[in-house]
């Protein structure tokens, strides 16, 4: 946390000056993949209790995954992020420390309720919130996941900045760059040599357009941005660094606007259903992150709505891009399989009132004439027409699904 905190300026500065050069370069041919065909489901401890999770917490949350119909909606993985790690021993195997006594007991648990389980490790020597990291142990370490029965990993770049790319390139960016690619490849192998399917996750912030890279060497997610917080101006600020992106998703290669913060915080009912529609919107990972065992209904229907779910996963994995916006509101389309539409129009600002509804302008979106829609949230039915006043509440979002667009 500490080491993050001190790099997080750095982060947001290296991660914008790297955008520019994105949309000259094409994205590496994607793998097969074996896993993660559509952007992977779950739930994640970090963004709830963050350096306090326990095993009991791990196992709460998988029971109440299974008990909220969360499982039935897809939702699969249950991740453990920081903060699991004990010490190394003579020969270099990493034990768990006292908040997980027994790392394959507790996986066997995940998996006896028909879920899946992540862990967290990083290429430096310490994880971000200073816990034992995999530098120089990356096979050893991937070993031990696979013998847990681990599904999916979460590879955290923070203490590797300083400690191995400062250090060995001092003032070269770029070797800098080569030298924490060659790190994420280097797990990437150990993982692929357990014969496991695991699915890897490289939190690295958007550093170096991993989107560029990543696919290529086995990556099946990459976080594109910093850390979210529950907070809607980050939500924002994090959905606007998404457009241009969308050419570099597809099965099995995804990218990552970082986990779900629905039903933490104090964001709004309003605020809560508009960023997961546009998580959807994105083909992003939708990794929960809130108190499960304590979840309002209100916040479980958001995370259980199927309508919404199924963009997300539509198997066609065609990341969706912002058509226009309009003052403070967005349009943002996305194709899905059988030649549907989503459409998603979001009150993105705080200053936009009844007084002067939005008016959609189905020709920028290449649509002709009425369109039969269903709205997602409400369940119903509606005709979008030309110009129609919509009225959307500040922070709220329309998201329709058109199944014959004309
Ligand atoms: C970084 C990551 C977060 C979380 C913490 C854990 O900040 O970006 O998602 O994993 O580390 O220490």
């Amino acid at each position: 946390m500490r080491i993050f905190a001190s790099l997080s300026i750095a982060v947001l500065a290296l991660a914008s000056l790297t955008s520019l050069s994105v949309a000259a370069q094409q994205s590496a041919p994607p793998q097969v993949a074996q896993v993660a065909k559509t952007p992977p489901m779950g739930w994640n401890s970090w963004n709830y209790f963050f350096e306090k999770v326990t095993d009991k917490d791990i196992r709460d949350s998988a029971d109440q995954i299974v008990a909220t119909g969360m499982k039935d909606a897809g939702y699969v993985y249950v991740n453990i992020d920081d903060t699991w790690e004990g010490k190394r021993d003579a020969n270099g195997v990493l034990h768990t420390n006292s908040k997980f006594p027994d790392m394959k007991a507790l996986a066997d648990y995940v998996h006896s309720k028909g879920l899946k389980i992540g862990i967290y490790s990083g290429p430096g020597p310490k994880t971000c919130a200073g816990y034992e990291g995999s530098l120089g142990h990356e096979e050893q370490d991937a070993q031990l996941y696979a013998s847990w029965g681990i599904d999916y990993l979460k590879y955290d770049l923070c203490s590797f900045i300083p400690e191995v790319m400062e250090k060995q390139a001092p003032s070269d960016k770029a070797a800098q760059m080569r030298l924490m690619i060659a790190a994420y490849d280097k797990m990437a192998k150990a993982l692929k040599a357990t014969g496991r399917p695991i699915v890897f996750s490289l939190c690295q912030y958007g550093w170096d357009a991993p989107w560029e890279w990543a696919p290529a060497l086995g990556g099946n997610l990459w976080r594109s941005t910093g850390d979210i917080t529950p907070d809607w101006d980050r939500i924002y600020a994090i959905l606007s660094q998404q457009d241009g992106l969308a050419r570099y998703a597809g099965p099995g290669h995804w990218n990552d606007p970082d986990m779900l913060e629905v039903g933490n915080g104090k964001l709004s009912i309003e605020e809560n259903r508009s960023h997961f529609s546009m998580w959807a919107m994105l083909a992003a990972p939708l990794l929960a992150g809130n108190d499960l065992p304590h979840m309002k209904p209100e916040i479980r229907d958001i995370l259980t709505n199927a309508d919404v779910i199924a963009i997300d996963q539509d198997k066609l994995g065609r990341q969706g891009t912002r058509a226009y916006s309009d003052g403070e509101v967005e349009v943002w389309t996305r194709h899905l399989s059988g030649g549907a539409l989503a459409v998603a129009v979001l009150a993105a600002g705080d200053n936009r009132f009844s007084t002067h509804p939005f008016h959609l302008d189905l020709a920028t979106l290449g649509l002709h004439g009425p369109q039969e829609a269903k709205n997602l949230w409400t369940g119903k039915t509606m005709t979008l027409t030309d110009r129609m006043p919509i009225e959307i509440a500040s922070h709220d979002i329309l998201l329709v699904r058109i199944a014959a667009p004309k």
